[in-house]
């Protein structure tokens, strides 16, 4: 594809999320990534360089300390803005949201992630879901790692005909293992405070059908969230049934704990022996062999490795707003093979 043809794509924010879309975007051929932006000097700014990405200064005040700092700037944000079909907007929680005007007066189009409301842009997203619905819009949100999960999963089971409710307990990651130094809880669970927690009404900002309550629990633990679910089926169903519907997901992959593959450290390892770049786990990691049956309640644990699973869907979004592959099923494969995912980890 020649590079005029190719969806240019602009990042504001490259902390977690924005390093890991970044990268992706490089990854696929029809998409070119335009530049970055950022407000930081220090070493993750640099990174931003050394990776061969053009800088951009968010603010003034981050143009002259970037410039203080000896880095080489491209430009500013409207700079980048000027020369992107769509920015995908990776600051920090109701920072994006205050970027909302800017994007939406320039006409572009745009996407935020989970840390702002549904009502920024009107559209939450995941791409087995409701990557129809988004086709061409100006903007759209990817959910958060923990409501893309529960959407994957429960949209599975319901296109399998056998979701009727669904109650999960959710066990959160206390902060980001790169500012661990800073946040994080110790030596103690932090239940949160309301039943539902906020990611079962989130998930219905996607799919207004779902049934879904959830309750959470911050852990002192870095690597990833936990999930475990009791869902009522709409009828008795066998196991193989159950896990049948799930493989249909190219999103969820099937673990065993008979594979040594007994809890979060084990699997995160699995993913840095296979060349993961981060250790990035873009699947859901779904126990098959724990999984439970009792007539028509099905119970079942995964996890969710929060800094990446939203990875794909930014992706799938980027081409849903642009209008360039109007088929779900299409985008998801080919951002599938670009990052390597799979329904079988071992
Ligand atoms: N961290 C996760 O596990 C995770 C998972 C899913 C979704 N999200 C969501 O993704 C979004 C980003 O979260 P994150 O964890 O990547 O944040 P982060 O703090 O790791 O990174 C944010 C980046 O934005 C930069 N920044 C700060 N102010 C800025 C400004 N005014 N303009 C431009 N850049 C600015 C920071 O320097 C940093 O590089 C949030 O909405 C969050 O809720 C995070």
């Amino acid at each position: 594809m020649s590079n005029a043809a190719k969806i240019r794509v602009g990042l504001n924010g490259y902390g977690v999320i924005g390093k890991r879309v970044a990268a992706a975007v490089t990854l696929q051929e029809d998409m070119t990534l335009a530049g970055v932006s950022d407000v930081t000097t220090d070493w993750r700014a640099r990174t931003i360089v050394r990776n061969g990405y053009r800088l951009f200064s968010a603010t003034d005040e981050a143009a002259a300390s970037m410039r203080k700092a000896g880095l080489a700037v491209a430009g500013s944000l409207d700079d980048l803005l000027a020369n992107a079909d769509v920015i995908v907007d990776c600051t920090p929680k109701r920072i994006a949201a205050r970027n909302v005007d800017h994007y939406r007066r320039r006409g572009l189009k745009f996407i935020l992630q989970g840390g702002e409301k549904h009502e920024t842009t009107g559209h939450s997203f995941v791409a087995e879901s409701n990557y129809a619905s988004a086709l061409g819009r100006q903007a759209t949100r990817v959910v958060s790692c923990n409501t893309t999960s529960v959407v994957r999963t429960l949209t599975a089971l319901k296109r399998a005909g056998l979701l009727r409710r669904a109650r999960g307990t959710l066990l959160r990651r206390a902060t980001d293992p790169w500012e661990s130094h800073e946040h994080g809880i110790m030596n103690t669970l932090v239940p949160e405070p309301a039943i539902p927690s906020h990611q079962a009404p989130d998930a219905r900002t996607v799919d207004p059908d779902l049934d879904v309550v959830t309750m959470a629990v911050a852990v002192p633990e870095t690597l990833a969230h936990l999930h475990c679910w009791s869902v009522q089926m709409t009828r008795a169903a066998s196991k193989d049934e159950v896990l049948d519907a799930f493989r249909q997901s190219t999103r969820i992959a099937l673990i065993r704990i008979a594979d040594g593959l007994v809890a979060l450290n084990s699997v995160k390892e699995l993913m840095a022996d296979r060349g993961r770049p981060h250790d990035n786990m873009y699947e859901v990691a779904l126990w098959s062999d724990m999984l439970h049956v009792q007539g028509d309640e099905v119970f079942y644990s995964y996890m969710v490795d929060n800094q990446a699973i939203v990875i794909p869907e930014t992706i799938d979004a980027i081409r849903a707003l642009t209008g360039t592959v109007e088929d779900a099923s299409e985008s998801m494969a080919r951002t599938n093979a670009s990052l390597g995912l799979e329904t079988t980890l071992i």
